[in-house]
């Protein structure tokens, strides 16, 4: 430790971020240069090692000690005994060959032990506060337990619910995704990620991950560049510049090549234009995966691959460790690219400020479930319950007996939903917890045990339990392992006999308010005229029992906004808003219904459109869409002008009114169409949002400001710009509605 501790403090000086040019001659440079002139070929090897390990381990196993102690890793992943980090560390500061430490990884994703809601649910919150807030909470929960690295956010564009990860994504849209993303990172990373509280954040999966055909896990993609540069890539650059630490890459291949070995993308992308310094981890075993893939021929070639694509760290498969020695001896490899993912690795060890303070700040000890972690948490969930329904059922009047139900209602683990290894049940405040300490008039009727339960058993029991209520709250949805890695889904529709229990219930004649937690949109099409409200709350985290019954009973209103269009039916996906217009753009007048064809009718596909004759072609709810409890009013669109030109700004302004009952918030939205490109443009794209706040019959004027440089686009020659021409802009409460406008882009304005 003495070793290094004179030159860290002005190399720390020196560094925080990770999209800085590396120059050669800074102080953290020479440095890092220092330390690998006296490394060796193995010592090196050793620092591109993350070692896999058990959270559940209950030793620490004495080959893992003996590996640190020669050097043989450089992070470990999944260590959870304060005890074993606190052991681990020491060996490796104080017995290894170069002295370098370790870095702890884990997968803290929506939260360590205060569990938030997913991803997918704060991605419906449309907030950058409350992202920045609930990892800034994880990080100081897990950096209390040695943890300084996250392997999060994911940034993955998801626009098939059918993929499990849906969860844990930000959503099907680019520029809501580039926004929370720097918002997370902001979070994890802190002021400066040498703070004690600070876990450097990993922006996953690099890329295209989202895009696994018909939402398959692990799936093939075919990315043609432009829709890679306009769509996926953007949440990276974003991410990029603000320091995210790290990057993964991810399972799926590109265009036939798998991320893992992609070298156009980790060296010509990440590194020469995105101008990246930190280092890259590849995901679990994916290097080796790329014998499975038909792209290595054996473990060997798969270090070989990874290794030129410029890949750094290489998560629990040992292709470098095996042959990474003998690639460079049978020069397949260069040393010095083994010298760039030690610097790159070693540059991030640098900022965290491992080598002047490896050890867990003893000040930051178990500062699990504050209270401050819980609101955080309570108003997160608040955030992101989006509501879809409302015949004016809710709020309920605290005088409204209400019969609560549901194989959701009281399930703490599920709640939590997927990635929550950490999270503690016990600490989960599920609905039904939530209503008896609120004191509410409820009872609680049990019916189907989980959401998979199949049995009808306890239908009978079930109507007659909600008989003497005047409202049913039926929480309803997914277990947490129906989502996340691995579990995706050929038909979302809500699983189990919970469809057939609504239905039951609606025959009572109570009304019904449906709460969904789940993972993913849930398609609700043949139960959504049996039900009066339909509160969508994700797997909403330790608090949201408590958010939902301030919700339910109008102490708060649901503030979220889709950050995904909702399907009708799993056959429409993949479906998001900012799809191409196509030739025969689908619309009311020709659309045709599969039961208004007349038997024998002639054959001919002349007037028919983009649809589904069974469906149509809207989603069932559309992005950007949820309700509150008061109502808005968008009029007065005002464009500063007809032209503007490259270097102009254009004001964009809407006056928005509650017209409704109570104050509110609304999420404004701004959306672009570029009408006629070089290459087809989406319909609509968005640009920008606002949160307002409403009281009954206040008006405020939103100013939007779009400036040429947002409506720019990667055509097929790989041109970036914005093309002169005619564009669409809406002022809208989701992506299918609103004020309308129009302007022109020319080249030279007069
Ligand atoms: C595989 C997942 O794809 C990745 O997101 C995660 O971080 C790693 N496993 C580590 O658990």
């Amino acid at each position: 430790m003495k070793y290094y501790s004179i030159i860290i403090v002005l190399a720390l000086m020196s560094c925080s971020h990770s999209k800085v040019s590396t120059n050669k001659d800074t102080v953290e440079e020479r440095f890092i240069d220092s330390i690998l002139a006296t490394m060796s070929i193995d010592d090196k090897i050793g620092q591109t090692n993350l070692r896999g390990t058990s959270s559940r381990a209950k030793t620490l196993s004495e080959e893992l000690k003996e590996d640190v102690r020669q050097g043989k890793v450089g992070a470990l992943l999944n260590v959870m005994k304060v005890e074993f980090v606190d052991e681990l560390q020491k060996i490796a500061v104080e017995e290894s060959p170069n002295k370098i430490p370790l870095i702890f990884g884990r997968d803290v994703i929506h939260g360590f032990k205060t569990i938030f809601p997913i991803p997918l649910g704060l991605a419906a919150s449309w907030d950058t506060d409350i992202a920045k807030s609930s990892s800034r909470i994880a990080a100081i929960e897990a950096s209390s337990v040695g943890i300084r690295w996250t392997f999060a956010p994911m940034l993955d564009i998801a626009r098939d619910s059918r993929w499990g990860r849906i969860a844990e994504s930000p959503g099907e849209d680019t520029y809501l995704a580039s926004v929370l993303g720097k918002a997370y990172i902001q979070g994890f990373q802190g002021d400066s990620l040498n703070n004690p509280t600070s876990i450097a954040a990993c922006a996953k999966h690099y890329i295209g991950y989202g895009a696994v055909e018909g939402g398959r896990d692990y799936n093939t993609t075919v990315i043609p560049e432009p829709l890679l540069r306009n769509v996926y890539l953007p949440p990276f650059q974003s991410a990029l510049d603000v320091g995210a630490a790290t990057v993964m890459t991810s399972f799926n291949e590109i265009n036939g090549i798998p991320a893992t070995g992609n070298e156009f993308l980790l060296k010509h992308v990440l590194r020469d234009e995105l101008k990246f310094d930190g280092f890259v981890v590849s995901d679990w075993d994916s290097v080796i995966e790329m014998i499975a893939h038909g792209y290595a021929k054996d473990e060997k070639q798969a270090g070989e691959l990874a290794a030129n694509a410029g890949m750094d760290m290489e998560m629990t498969s040992k292709a470098y460790e095996h042959h990474l020695k003998d690639l460079i001896k049978e020069d397949k490899v260069k040393e010095r690219q083994l010298d760039e993912f030690v610097k790159n690795i070693l540059r991030i060890k640098l900022r965290l400020g491992l080598f002047e303070k490896p050890y867990r700040d003893k000040n930051n000890e178990a500062n699990f479930y504050k209270e401050a972690h819980l609101a955080e948490a309570k108003e997160a969930a608040i955030k992101s319950a989006v509501l879809l329904k409302n015949k004016r059922i809710l709020p309920l009047s605290s005088a409204t007996k209400v019969a609560l139900i549901g194989p959701l209602a009281n399930a703490p683990l599920d709640q939590m939903g997927t990635w929550t290894f950490d999270g503690e049940k016990e600490h989960t405040v599920t609905p039904l917890k939530a209503f008896k300490e609120a004191q509410v008039n409820f009872k609680y009727v049990e019916a189907l045990t989980h959401s998979r339960d199949r049995s009808k058993e306890q239908f009978q029991k079930a109507v007659d339990g909600v008989k003497d209520s005047d409202v049913i709250v039926f929480v309803a949805g997914e277990e947490a392992i129906l989502s996340g890695e691995a579990h995706s889904r050929a038909t979302i529709d809500l699983p189990g006999a919970q469809e057939d229990l609504i239905k039951v219930l609606s025959k009572t004649g109570k009304p019904i308010v449906l709460v969904i937690m789940a993972g993913r949109p849930i398609t609700i099409t043949n139960i959504i005229d049996n039900v009066d409200a339909v509160l969508m709350s994700w797997h909403p985290g330790t608090m949201g029992g408590v958010a939902l019954q301030e919700i339910i009973y109008g102490l708060r209103e649901p503030e979220g906004r889709l950050p995904v269009s909702w399907p009708k039916k799993a056959g429409q996906l993949p479906y998001f808003y900012n799809h191409k217009s196509t030739g025969r753009p689908a619309n009311k007048e020709d659309y045709v219904a599969m039961y208004d064809i007349p038997v024998g009718a002639w054959q001919s596909s002349l007037g028919n459109d983009s649809h589904y004759l069974d469906i149509g072609y809207t989603p069932h709810f559309p992005f950007g869409f949820g309700l509150g409890y008061t109502a808005f009013k968008y009029d007065d669109l005002q464009i500063s002008k007809d032209t503007i030109g490259f270097n102009e700004t254009l004001l964009v302004k809407a006056s928005i009114t509650n017209v409704g009952e109570r104050p509110g918030k609304e999420i404004v939205q701004l959306y672009t169409q570029d009408v006629v490109g070089s290459i087809t443009r989406p319909v609509r794209e968005l640009k920008g949002f606002q949160h307002i706040n409403l009281n009954v019959g206040e008006t405020k004027e939103v100013t939007f400001k779009v400036f040429p440089r947002q409506l720019e686009f990667t055509n097929h020659k790989g041109i970036r710009a914005t093309e002169e021409g005619d564009f669409n802009i809406w002022v809208s409460s989701d992506a299918t509605s609103g004020l309308k406008g129009t302007f022109y882009l020319k080249k030279e304005c007069q």
